[in-house]
């Protein structure tokens, strides 16, 4: 056992004593559904089984402007911070060292916005910016995403923003498909939680994973996807859009679709 295996073993041993596998999931009822690949799920019962009605969740106090980022934990009052599923997710998962990225890392990027955002944005992993300040699309690929969410007359608060990933792959490499399957795990339960009308994926790597596909991006775009009962959609990636200026008007018939098939808007 070399060091680097060694200090990822201790932070292993640390975590599974703070806290069984199975605290991540909090609903005992999804754990199943976490550890069931999508495809295998009942036709049908997606919607019974990970989704709640959002009427369903309850909130002492309904999150406004004074929110933390990630959680939307609601500052300066005390008696709330028990009540926020996404909060209680954060504090079960934050110092993760399933896979390695937990050791490379400097900080979690557990994702921000809306906790009851009707629109959900889902990435591929962090990059070095978002690495550095925990926060997701921060960097130039995020502010892009900030104008894009801004173009179909939305704003950046009103949505929330997370990752396939929560940790930054060293050197943005793609993501291995076994820390797809480990963090894949906190996502879904983002997604209970959150309850989206709809799910935008940003990019290839975002879309293949939710949808189980090997599909091409372009095959992807411009069409409405189900995700166990929610609406998914998939969008050019701005990281993309950087390297590309010319995918720019593709780009834009994607956000006036999700416009669309989020609220019929047509823009
Ligand atoms: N690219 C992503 O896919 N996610 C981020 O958070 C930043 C860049």
């Amino acid at each position: 056992m070399n060091s680097s295996d060694l200090k990822m073993f201790a932070a292993f041993v640390s975590q599974r004593m703070e806290m069984s596998e199975s605290e991540w999931f909090i609903k005992p009822e999804s754990i199943n559904n976490v550890f069931n690949p999508v495809s295998s799920l009942p036709a049908g019962s997606e919607k019974k089984t990970l989704y709640k009605k959002k009427e369903d969740i309850i909130y002492q106090n309904k999150p406004d402007s004074s929110l933390e980022p990630h959680t939307g934990k609601t500052v300066g009052n005390d008696s709330i911070t028990a009540q926020n599923p996404l909060e209680e997710l954060y504090e079960a998962v934050h110092g993760c060292t399933r896979c390695q990225l937990g050791l490379t890392r400097n900080k979690f990027v557990f994702g921000d916005g809306n906790p009851q955002a009707d629109i959900l944005f889902i990435g591929e992993a962090p990059g070095a910016d978002e690495d550095k300040q925990g926060l997701p699309f921060v960097g130039r690929a995020g502010k892009l995403l900030t104008k894009m969410i801004e173009a179909i007359k939305l704003k950046r608060e009103d949505v929330y923003i997370g990752n396939i990933l929560k940790c930054r792959p060293p050197g943005n490499r793609d993501p291995k498909p076994e820390e797809i399957e480990k963090c894949e795990q906190i996502l879904i339960r983002q997604i209970e939680i959150i309850k989206p009308e709809i799910i935008c994926a940003i990019g290839r790597i975002s879309g293949q994973t939710l949808l189980r596909t090997k599909s091409s991006l372009s095959s992807l775009r411009g069409k409405l996807h189900d995700y166990h009962g929610v609406k998914l959609i998939v969008i050019y990636h701005p990281a993309a859009l950087l390297r590309n200026p010319g995918l720019k008007p593709a780009a834009w018939e994607d956000m006036k679709f999700l416009r669309r098939e989020y609220d019929g808007m047509e823009l």
